[in-house]
C-alpha cells in the first residue's frame, strides 16, 4: 500500500485531531503517502482531498473539533454517491482508508468496502461511547468532564436556591455520558435509555430526599431517555411533587462536543489512530481499532454496529446507593 486517505465523519469529538495526527505521523514513519479527505464522505464524493505531511498536523493535538471537518453525507447512502467516491479515490491513487467516526461512519465504510473492496480501518470517534469493540471512544472522556463541570456549577446555584435541576446530556441512544457525569457529579438520579425509569421513581427519589432534609437535587437525563427530553420530564414531574418545588432545566447540548481534549482522550486517540493505520498496513480491512482492557483489538465493522454495548449494572446500582 503506497497511498492512503484519512477522514473524519459524523458528529465531531474532542481528540479527533490527535487521531488524525497519529495517522499522518504514523504514515510518514512507515513511508506511506497520506491524503486528508475533507468533510467526510461528502468530500470523498467531491474529491476534496489534499496531501498531508508531518507539518500538516503540527500544533493540533490539543485542539477540539477536526481540522478535516466533518459531515453526515446523504449522497454516500446511495449507490451513485458511493460510485462517485470510488472514482475519486481511484483518480487520486488512494488504496486504503482510515475512517474516524461512529456508527454511521462505519456503516458507510462497511457497505463501501463490500461494494468496491477498498480496505478501511476505523478509529472510534464519538462522544457517545456507544460502539461495541472498545471500552471507550475518542471524545467521551472530554464530554463527560465538560458535562461534569456544568453539573458542579449548577449544583452551586441549585443549593443556594433550594432547587431541583433536570440536566440533559447528549449520547443519542446511549446513557454513558449521563451515567458517568451523574456519578462523578453526585446526581440524585440518572435517567438513561438502557433502563426504564418510571416517573413515579423520579417523584419518589425527590420525596425521599426531602424527607432526609435534602434541599436541592440534580437529576441527569440522557437525551435518548424514553421519558423524553429534560424539559418534558420536568414538565411531567411538576404536577406530581410539592407545588412549591422550584424546578429548573438545563440542556447542555453541543457544549459537550467542543473543547480541548483531555489527556486521556489525546492518548486514546493517538493509540487508536496509529493502531488503525498499522492495522491497515498489516492487511486488516472492514474493522475498527479499539482498546479493550488496555489491549489494541480489531473488531469487524458489522459487530461494532450491530452489537449492543450495555452499561454495567454496577454503575447504575451505584448511582442509587450513593445518592442516599
Ligand atoms: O453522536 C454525537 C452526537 O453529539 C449525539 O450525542 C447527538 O445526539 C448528536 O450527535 C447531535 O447531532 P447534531 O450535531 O447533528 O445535532
Amino acid at each position: 500500500m503506497k497511498r492512503i486517505g484519512v477522514f473524519t465523519s459524523g458528529g465531531d469529538a474532542p481528540g479527533m485531531n490527535a487521531c488524525i495526527r497519529a495517522v499522518v505521523r504514523g504514515a510518514v514513519y512507515h513511508g506511506i503517502e497520506v491524503y486528508g479527505i475533507r468533510r467526510g464522505y461528502s468530500g470523498m464524493i467531491a474529491g476534496d482531498v489534499y496531501k498531508m505531511e508531518s507539518h500538516s498536523v503540527s500544533n493540533i493535538v490539543q485542539r477540539g473539533g477536526t481540522i478535516l471537518k466533518s459531515a453526515r453525507s446523504k449522497e454516500f447512502m446511495t449507490p451513485e454517491g458511493r460510485k462517485k467516491a470510488y472514482d475519486q479515490l481511484n483518480e487520486h491513487g488512494i488504496e486504503g482508508l482510515v475512517a474516524i467516526g461512529g456508527n454511521g461512519t462505519f456503516t458507510g465504510a462497511m457497505i463501501f468496502g463490500n461494494e468496491y473492496g477498498i480496505p478501511t480501518v476505523g478509529a472510534p470517534g464519538t462522544i457517545d461511547n456507544d460502539l461495541y469493540g472498545t471500552d471507550y471512544t475518542i471524545g467521551f472522556d472530554t464530554a463527560v468532564n465538560t458535562a461534569l463541570d456544568a453539573i458542579d456549577r449548577i449544583r452551586d446555584t441549585a443549593s443556594s436556591h433550594d432547587r431541583i435541576f433536570f440536566i440533559e446530556v447528549m449520547g443519542r441512544d446511549s446513557g454513558y455520558i449521563a451515567v458517568q457525569s451523574g456519578i462523578a457529579g453526585g446526581a440524585e438520579l440518572v435517567m438513561v435509555p438502557e433502563v426504564l425509569t418510571p416517573l413515579s421513581e423520579v417523584v419518589e427519589t425527590l420525596k425521599q430526599g426531602w424527607s432526609r432534609s435534602k434541599s436541592s437535587s440534580i437529576i441527569v437525563v440522557a437525551e435518548g431517555d424514553e421519558a423524553g427530553s429534560a424539559v418534558e420530564v420536568a414538565e411531567k414531574i411538576k404536577s406530581q411533587v410539592d407545588e412549591n418545588a422550584d424546578i429548573r432545566v438545563t440542556t447542555l447540548g453541543h457544549t459537550q462536543r467542543g473543547g480541548s481534549p483531555s489527556a486521556y482522550d489525546r492518548i486514546l486517540a493517538s493509540r487508536l489512530g496509529l493502531g488503525a493505520l498499522e492495522g491497515l498496513i498489516g492487511g486488516q480491512k472492514n474493522v475498527m481499532a479499539g482498546i479493550i482492557n488496555n489491549d489494541l483489538v480489531y473488531t469487524p465493522f458489522e459487530d461494532t454496529i450491530r452489537l449492543p454495548k450495555p452499561i454495567s449494572d454496577d454503575l447504575l446500582r451505584m448511582v442509587k446507593i450513593l445518592s442516599v
